[in-house]
């Protein structure tokens, strides 16, 4: 164990916690969840090895309660060569022994839900690893039970009109195999051979694997690449309704087997293409969808200083079945993808945040939050305060709630997955081992590096930014409204001023931004509000009254915000 930090946390940390209810006393909890996506091998390491793992995870719980997270995501720890950050799976019922043991991963599971955080993992079924016994068996011999678990084919032309996702090392969805003389589907690199859906064993196979993770007492999964499950000639083989099929006959699997498991979708797909993951009343597929289409157009908002790009989506999106929540995010482990913007839209979201080639990879940029922001304290408080109150469940990425760097120089997205920053001693509270030995070193650019940026000078410091998300997130876990309220978006006088109401029964909140880097002051319409008196909620300061033409004039300084409760006239 790492004294200097699990004495951090003994000493400092005054939790005040209660255990996860059941599903059916909080079924709709994800819809006022806060997740935190860990990537385990860099988070923390207990036994000195230079690798995270579950008890290194399991000792900074507390610290994650402090912060006000709710719910983890882990991204794939099963056995895999990691060619792709594990989401190359070997072996879908096993853990990688770097990470522990299966004993250590319920140990976990149980320890974060004393602490009332949830976890879900990493669900992989589109492809396995070109090691999984699956594959090895299906190359090796083409009559046997595994021989038709892949999409196997003579030559290389089915399916044309399907993309590219991995432009940057793939040619092709095809890739020979000289052991079977035969071409094999892959939507990603070419060792992760795509499963045959088509294939009922194959799909009853997955289930088995979805049912023995439910068995373990997670609290749902991360559905990963699930447009591409089915594919079919003439189309571009995604969000087919085969794929769809099976995603509701998995939900009907779980809610009937494991009822309250969480299913997420990454669908990194246009708007009307990504709420179709949610399923319909008679038939829910997933209870939250990642939300793709907003995100790449709040970073053009902060550079465009308009709220246009958002507000277009956000009307442009129809209502949601019941109990369907967004996922909203930031950042992740992957490249913040720009595949869905216009041609015009990514051209300008490279110039703003990718100047240099280095910066991007396939159809993306690989570069976390404050970097991407220049570190600008303010910006990067607008970009939290959007994602905590616009409609959804908002997923954190590790580090960047002490405004952790990147390293471009590294290779593929590995940048964004260093090593967390717990304190400022060389190794960074992250392994006891020689930071020689990690496998991915420390970030050391000048005012990044583990001694200036880290868990211990930021919650030592009361004017941090650790301080003030952890604040924004207390604020919001008191409003319901923010996780379920309805989103009514309001007009500004100026473009630069986005606002938007959050409302349920109890509460009505304001939310403003100014997105300009030079102070606003705007009128913002709050029909049929006259009369209405207003608070601010990170002080409690009295705000104005809505005035008889329901306006209320509100003064922001450059990329300022404020959360408004707005309280009905006592008549
Ligand atoms: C998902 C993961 C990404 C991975 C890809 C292929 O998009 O988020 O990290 O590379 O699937 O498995
Ligand atoms: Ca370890």
């Amino acid at each position: 164990m790492n004294t200097i930090s699990s004495s951090l946390i003994t000493g400092t940390f005054d939790t005040d916690t209660c255990p996860v209810p059941s599903p059916e006393e909080d079924p709709l909890w994800y819809r006022h969840a806060v997740f935190y996506e860990v990537l385990l091998g860099s988070f923390a390491d207990s036994n000195g090895d230079a690798i995270g793992d579950f008890k290194g995870l399991e000792s900074r719980l507390d610290y994650l309660a402090w912060l006000g997270i709710d719910c983890l995501w882990l991204p794939p720890f099963y056995p895999s060569p990691l060619q792709d950050g594990g989401y190359d799976v070997a072996d879908y019922m096993g853990v990688d022994p770097q990470y522990g043991t299966m004993d250590d991963f319920t140990d976990l599971v149980e320890a974060a839900h004393e602490r009332g955080i949830r976890i879900i993992i990493d669900m992989v079924l589109n492809h396995t690893s070109d090691q999984h016994p699956w594959f090895q068996a299906s190359r090796s011999d083409p009559q046997g039970p595994y021989g038709d678990f892949y999409v196997w084919r003579d030559t290389p032309d089915d399916y044309p009109d399907a993309r590219i996702i991995f432009i940057d090392t793939e040619k092709s969805n095809w890739s020979y195999d000289k052991q079977r003389g035969q071409y094999f589907w892959h939507r990603f690199f070419s060792h992760q051979p795509d499963l045959n859906f088509d294939n009922p064993s194959v799909r009853e196979a997955v289930k088995n694997v979805v049912r023995y993770w439910c068995r373990t007492g997670v609290d749902g999964f991360r559905l990963d690449a699930i447009p591409y499950l089915f594919e079919e000639n003439g189309t571009n083989c995604e969000n087919l309704s085969p794929t769809h099929d099976f995603i509701a006959e998995l939900r009907a699997m779980v809610d009937d087997e494991f009822p309250g498991t969480l299913m997420v979708a990454e669908a990194n797909q246009p708007p009307r293409e990504v709420v179709d993951y949610f399923g319909t009343d008679a038939r829910p597929e997933c209870h939250i969808c990642f939300h793709f289409p907003i995100m790449p157009r709040l970073f053009a908002a902060l550079r465009e200083e308009s709220g246009q790009g958002m507000r277009q989506i956000l009307a442009e999106l129809p209502p949601l079945p019941t109990g369907a929540q967004w996922g909203t995010f930031l950042r992740n482990h992957d490249e913040l993808t720009l595949e869905m913007v216009t041609d015009e839209e990514r051209a300008k979201m490279y110039q703003w945040y990718a100047p240099e080639s280095r910066m991007r990879a396939n159809i993306g940029i690989r570069r976390r939050l404050a970097p991407l922001l220049n570190g600008s304290r303010r910006k990067i408080e607008l970009a939290h305060a959007l994602l905590l109150a616009l409609p959804g469940s908002p997923f954190l990425y590790y580090g960047d709630e002490i405004g952790m760097g990147d390293n471009i120089w590294l290779k593929d997205r590995d940048g964004v997955r260093t090593p967390m920053q717990w304190d400022p001693s060389p190794s960074a509270g992250f392994s006891t081992a020689d930071p020689k030995d990690f496998r991915l070193p420390l970030i050391d650019a000048p005012n990044w590096d583990q001694r200036a940026v880290n868990v211990q000078e930021s919650m030592g410091r009361e004017t941090s930014l650790l301080n003030w998300l952890r604040e924004a997130l207390h604020i919001r876990r008191r409003y319901p409204a923010f996780g379920s309220g309805h989103m009514n978006l309001l007009s500004t006088s100026n473009d630069a001023v986005m606002a938007f109401l959050r409302r349920d029964a109890q509460h009505t909140i304001l939310c403003v931004y100014n997105l300009a880097g030079t102070p606003r002051c705007v009128d913002v319409t709050l029909p049929g509000m006259a009369g209405w008196t207003s608070r601010e909620l990170a002080h409690n300061s009295p705000f104005p009254t809505v005035k008889d033409d329901d306006t209320m004039q509100i003064t922001l300084t450059r990329h300022g915000f404020f959360w408004i409760e707005l309280l009905a006239p006592d008549y």
